[in-house]
């Protein structure tokens, strides 16, 4: 890997890098024209790595960065073919050894944190625009009435940390509240929705300093130098919370607060339990946006783990499991057939079901109980009217 760095820092061509041209942790503006200059230029732009063929000897190294006015004839523009490479940056390290795991068991599961490719970061979007998707709209609309308190005492030193950030579109409401914020670290799995959601938010907030961190949170995440001895503020909207089991969530709760530290405080979104109609109606809208998004991980497969998945061999399905307060998604064999992916062929029977995502679904005491477990305490909590969907501050 070292070796492939060093060859290409000496090759032909500066290479992009996924990374936006950010400050460094802890980098302020400086004031009066620097600043501004800096505040201006120095965003909405992505770095290149090495050198090129033209680059003064002396000058192409492995860490330079650097980005170019398009006057300047010092850049050669050209085109890299290269085979994708980076499963680990992308979170996605384990996704072959997970499909066959999953595919493997019986009852046949997936995780749902495979959903999120570029597409599905998309289709998760596409379904918070429905109209029977209740949770974003109701969430976002309780936000606004509670953000000033929220960013009670708050102040410009303060690290916002959230988890599984996505387009990062509530976490706007929390910086219009607190314009001394200066620090944000979003941190999610699908690396195109973070990286976009990173280049909108620093261009709409020219003196945000926005580190995002591409990484699955259930796995041990690095503490970013950027926390160290500043207070902290999670924030894990969305009610991803509902996608874990109790077990899991449990164990995400305790890994936050030891990311976090522990004075942080961190706000959950969670929904709750409520009737089942308006629930199913949620899963499985009549445009069948969620069908396509549940959909999308065996168009996932065939293209990373040459599948051989037909869409049309299985069937979208949502079932509320009472005893455990959840919904759940599945993909249903339509019929009896053989599947090969990742390099192995995985029999379907009609009718036998793929687990894709379960969505718990909460009551005040459950949810409390729940932090409590993890080491948390609920310190203040709103509940929206129907549908019902809650806002903790756990410190
Ligand atoms: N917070 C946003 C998005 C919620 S969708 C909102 O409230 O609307 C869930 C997000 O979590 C997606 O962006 C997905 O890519 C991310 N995600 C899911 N599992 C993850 C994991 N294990 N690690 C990191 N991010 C994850
Ligand atoms: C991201 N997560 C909280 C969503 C949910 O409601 O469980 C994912 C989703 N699945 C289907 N629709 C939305």
């Amino acid at each position: 890997m070292r070796q492939g760095c060093l060859q290409q820092v000496t090759d032909v061509a500066w290479q992009w890098t996924a990374s936006a041209y950010l400050g460094y942790p802890g980098f302020r503006p400086g004031a009066g024209a620097v600043g501004e200059y800096n505040g201006k230029f120095m965003s909405g732009q992505m770095s290149l790595r090495g050198g090129s063929a033209f680059t003064p000897a002396g000058h192409a190294r492995a860490t330079y960065r650097n980005f170019f006015a398009p006057e300047k004839r010092w850049v050669r523009a050209g085109l890299r073919l290269a085979r994708d490479h980076a499963p680990a940056e992308r979170g996605d390290e384990g996704f072959a050894a997970g499909v066959i795991a999953g595919l493997s068991a019986k009852p046949k599961s997936l995780s749902p944190k495979y959903f999120y490719d570029a597409a599905g970061s998309d289709l998760f979007e596409a379904i918070c625009r429905t109209p029977e998707y209740y949770p974003t709209r109701t969430e976002t609309r309780l936000l606004h009435d509670i953000a000033d308190a929220l960013v009670a005492g708050w102040t410009a030193d303060t690290v916002l940390v959230e988890f599984g950030s996505g387009a990062s579109d509530k976490t706007r409401i929390l910086l219009d509240a607190c314009p001394a914020l200066r620090t944000y670290v979003p941190i999610d799995i699908s690396p195109d929705a973070l990286h976009a959601a990173t280049a909108r938010l620093q261009s709409a907030y020219p003196r945000m300093n926005v580190v995002p961190l591409v990484g699955d949170f259930t796995q041990a995440l690095s503490r970013p130098e950027t926390l160290e001895n500043r207070p902290c503020v999670g924030f894990f909207p969305g009610s991803t919370i509902g996608n874990f089991s109790p077990d899991e969530a449990r164990e995400l709760l305790r890994a936050f607060r030891h990311l976090l530290g522990t004075q942080a405080q961190l706000i959950v979104g969670a929904d709750m339990v409520k009737d089942e109609a308006t629930l199913h109606a949620a899963y499985d809208d009549a445009a069948g946006v969620t069908a396509a998004f549940n959909k999308n991980l065996l168009v996932r497969m065939n293209r990373e783990l040459q599948g051989d998945f037909d869409l049309d061999a299985f069937a979208h399905l949502t079932v509320w499991n009472a005893e455990r307060a959840r919904i759940e998604m599945h993909l249903v064999s339509r019929r009896d057939h053989v599947v090969t992916v990742a390099g192995q062929r995985f029999r379907f029977a009609a009718g036998e079901r793929l687990h894709t995502e379960n969505a718990h679904k909460f009551t005040p005491e459950s949810f409390a109980a729940l932090c409590h477990d993890a080491g948390w305490a609920v310190a203040r909590q709103w509940i929206s009217p129907a549908p019902a969907f809650g806002v903790f501050v756990l410190s």
